[in-house]
């Protein structure tokens, strides 16, 4: 049984916690700039980098860094792994160095594996194709936070319409989703819309977990247009290349990719208070031309990573770790 100090999946979140993340990072919000007391200043951070990685690295050294945290960045290239070491004795080791290791790994399963060893708290990053469950929390902010604010609609509200959020792109291997749609399933009346290539089919494991609550419709649409059309959020996502066995499958894959990117022409077919989401980095998924479409939500998403990854640092070293 792995201990409840790490984050490893969005599984064990319950509504309460979820709801107190989502305060904490709305404080932390003024923090960005303002100079304040720094409320970590005896705390290491650890951030073990197996995969490349700009927003969730740069996000968690930044967000320890306002809380006054010391950092030790390692990446793949520069640690022993390079010389053949095992993901559990680097944690065994990293774990006398630092209060917290945030670890991004290319296995699904590795972020379990590091907890079961770990005598600190071990934060997924990302494992493989598994989950990536800070990006979840901070996408969920996102539309929490944006729907509340800009259209006034509470999301955990029994009282209001269906909201028909749609993933586009390759459902099968974005870890951002499939922590994403675990977590929104605390939320009610919502309904999901499923546009992927073939090859690239969200997994079983997860529409039967989201099917197991019996109150969310869910449905597989031919492409990002007929997605966009009934969409309230319209999650985007990058074909994934390092998760194909193959360059050509790869390749196969992409001959698609136009009938999951979103152009100004695609956005006119939007409701005009849809929001469009995209972990990042894009590719061709999302036309640069549509940044200035107020609707386009992505880079509020990498501000609020900050305060979200602020938030989760803050819970883990005030309970003690
Ligand atoms: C995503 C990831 O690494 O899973 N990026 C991120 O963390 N913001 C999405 C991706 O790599 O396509």
């Amino acid at each position: 049984m792995i201990s409840d100090q790490h984050l490893v999946s969005v599984a064990n979140i319950t509504k309460p916690e979820l709801l107190d993340y989502f305060e904490s990072a709305e404080r932390m919000r003024p923090k960005r700039r303002q100079t304040h007391t720094p409320q970590h200043p005896r705390k290491t951070l650890i951030a073990l980098f197996y995969e490349p990685s700009t927003r969730t690295s740069c996000s968690f050294q930044a967000a320890a860094i306002k809380l006054g945290c010391k950092v030790i960045s390692i990446a793949d290239k520069m640690s022993s792994a390079e010389k053949g070491e095992s993901l559990e004795d680097t944690i065994r080791t990293l774990q006398y160095y630092g209060d917290a290791i945030v670890l991004r790994h290319p296995m699904k399963g590795a972020a379990l594996r590091a907890a079961a060893v770990s005598g600190v708290p071990i934060i997924n990053a990302g494992d493989g194709n598994g989950e990536h469950p800070t990006q979840a929390l901070l996408d969920a902010f996102t539309i929490y936070s944006e729907f509340k604010s800009r259209f006034e609609i509470d999301l955990d509200s029994e009282h209001r319409d269906v909201i028909t959020i749609a993933f586009a792109g390759d459902l099968k291997n974005s870890r951002t989703i499939h922590s994403l749609i675990r977590l929104l399933t605390l939320f009610p009346k919502l309904r999901f819309l499923y546009a992927s290539p073939p090859e690239l089919e969200m997994p079983e494991e997860i529409v039967n977990y989201v099917g197991a609550f019996n109150t969310y419709d869910q449905c597989k649409v031919g492409d990002v247009k007929d997605a966009i059309r009934q969409a309230d959020v319209l999650y985007m996502t990058r074909i994934q290349k390092e998760r194909f066995e193959s360059e050509s499958a790869y390749l196969a894959a992409m001959s698609h990719s136009e009938l999951y990117s979103v152009t100004p022409d695609i956005m006119s077919l939007a409701k005009p208070q849809m929001l469009l989401m995209h972990p990042l980095p894009r590719l061709n998924e999302i036309a640069v031309e549509v940044d200035a479409d107020e609707r386009a939500t992505y880079f509020k998403q990498v501000e609020n990573g900050l305060y979200m990854r602020m938030a989760i640092l803050d819970k883990i070293f005030r309970n003690g770790h």
